[in-house]
């Protein structure tokens, strides 16, 4: 199992991703900036010092990279941080990667309506908006782009004590496939991935709430289902995920449009 993936030369583009400090999105902001692309890391104020190692990371790749402050709960912040990525470095935008999210774990009957609506306004909301402020951007430029969101295998089958986020992750589906017939007219391509169980900051916090809920111990809840249900026998590292976003934002994923690829070792089947 290797992840290194080689250091390619400067394409001259950027790449935006929200919720870059860890986990998933820094797996992609970092393969991203491997692959040629100066990065913009957008993320929340209290993620600063994580963000300012992704940034140190991509320096050391020879690839330009800011931070940008985008809580994704408030529009007016994404559509600033769009504008600060293309007034520092450049009306260039090329790739828009909406990965930031939440999980919230509890039975439905416990759910109150601000716990629904925070994951609504995280989730899907958050990623309408920065779709749309990266595509005005894009549409803009003249050149095209690839927008990117952050799917599940909770896009097609969701799971008890995790509905509201499944429901959220369904309607990315949605969105990914009427966005990519909107924009297809401007050279953009519209995708999302669909991860497993990633080991991420994100899964030890379903594991802990679980635990709680199941009554098990810490650790238990997520080895029990990668035991269970990934076929391939181990937990997906972020950079599996990176991979994947990879392949759709480079040529060789030019005919790929509107999908939301499951990428899961297989813990979907
Ligand atoms: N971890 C998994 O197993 C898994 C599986 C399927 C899908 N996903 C999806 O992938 C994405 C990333 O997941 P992860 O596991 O890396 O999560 P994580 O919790 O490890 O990281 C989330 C990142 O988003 C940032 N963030 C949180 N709220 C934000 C906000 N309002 N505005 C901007 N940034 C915000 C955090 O600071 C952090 O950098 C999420 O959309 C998640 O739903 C994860």
């Amino acid at each position: 199992m290797s992840y290194a993936s080689p250091i390619k030369a400067s394409l001259n583009r950027i790449a935006f991703v929200t919720g870059a400090s860890q986990g998933i999105g820094r797996a992609i902001a970092t393969r991203l900036a491997r692959d040629g692309f100066d990065v913009a890391i957008a993320d929340i104020q209290p993620a600063k010092a994580k963000v300012d190692g992704v940034i140190d990371e991509i320096k050391s790749y020879g690839r330009q990279a800011i931070g940008v402050f985008a809580g994704t709960l408030q529009p007016k912040q994404i559509e600033a941080a769009l504008a600060e990525t293309v007034d520092r470095l450049g009306p260039r935008l090329f790739v828009s990667v909406a990965n930031a999210g939440v999980t919230q774990v509890k039975p439905l009957l416990d759910c109150t309506p601000e716990f629904i609506e925070n994951e609504v306004r995280i989730n899907l909301l958050g990623l309408m908006n920065t779709h749309i402020y990266s595509a005005k951007q894009m549409v803009k430029q003249g050149f095209g782009g690839r927008i990117i969101g952050a799917g599940s295998i909770a896009s097609y089958r969701t799971a008890e004590n995790l509905a509201p986020y499944g429901a959220t992750k369904f309607a990315v589906r949605g969105f990914t496939e009427a966005a990519a017939k909107e924009w297809a007219q401007y050279g953009i391509r519209v995708n999302a991935y669909g991860p497993g169980i990633v080991d991420t900051p994100m899964w030890d916090h379903i594991d802990r709430e679980l635990a709680r809920i199941e009554g098990i111990t810490v650790g238990e809840a997520k080895a029990k289902r990668v035991k269970q249900d990934v076929k391939l026998g181990r937990i997906q590292q972020p950079e599996d995920v990176a991979k994947l976003v990879s392949f759709l934002v480079s040529d060789e994923g030019e005919y790929i449009t509107g999908q939301t690829i499951k990428t899961c070792g297989g813990a979907s089947l």
